[in-house]
């Protein structure tokens, strides 16, 4: 049987570049696939002037495939402007590999869509966002879907920890449903206050913990 990936691929995979997270990075995302549930991380410190992207990182919980592209695109991407950095597509990040199997493609997706929302997490932190779309509740509940329940695995909407949330002169009011001592009860409230606190529109971000 002929084995599914390329040279490159395997070489990647087994020597990833850029792997690990940077301490207090310039933009940062975690992405989730809708196709397998894997997830990226992707950390940045951007050049102010230049607005060049001076260092990346990754962390990958995918597959062999996503951990191979998170290496060719942090490759890709260092070095690059914020626009530039933005057009690199899974295509192409996929040739650099020598190919992926067609079934691996959202893996690629993946790993892009990490780099992509990072970039896009940079900007918001820095004013520089063109469309500025007013919060609203679901765009709340978009951002917490990427946020983690330690418990399951799986995010805090899709586990309905979420009971409530309300989008009010620029404070976004959050409640969880866990005890406010629980062990993990800190834990999501930072990672709820970053996700939202670098809204443009939002000032304060209120967690409430309702059992
Ligand atoms: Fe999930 Fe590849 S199968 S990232």
């Amino acid at each position: 049987m002929k084995f599914p990936y390329s040279e490159k691929v395997l070489e990647h995979f087994r020597n990833p570049r850029n792997v690990g997270s940077i301490e207090n990075p310039d933009g940062k995302s975690t992405e989730g696939s809708p196709a397998c549930g894997d997830m990226v991380s992707v950390y940045i410190k951007v050049d102010e002037d230049t607005k060049k992207i001076k260092d990346i990182k990754f962390e990958s919980y995918g597959c062999a495939s996503n951990i191979a592209t998170g290496s060719i695109i942090t490759e890709l991407a260092k070095g690059k402007t914020l626009e530039e950095a933005k057009n690199i597509s899974w295509k192409q990040a996929s040739d650099a590999l020598g190919g992926l199997p067609k079934i691996k493609t959202h893996c690629s997706v993946l790993a892009v869509d990490g780099l992509r929302a990072a970039i896009a997490n940079y900007e918001e932190k820095h004013g520089l966002i063109k469309e500025k779309i007013p919060t609203t509740k679901e765009i709340v509940l978009k951002r917490l879907k990427h946020v983690m329940n330690p418990l399951a695995g799986l995010d805090l909407v899709r586990t309905n920890l979420i009971t409530g949330v309300k989008v009010e002169n620029g404070t976004a009011e959050v409640t969880v449903n866990l005890p406010e001592e629980h062990q993990f009860a800190n834990n999501i409230r930072e990672e709820i206050v970053e996700k939202l606190e670098s809204l443009w529109d939002i000032d304060e971000v209120i967690v409430n913990f309702s059992v």
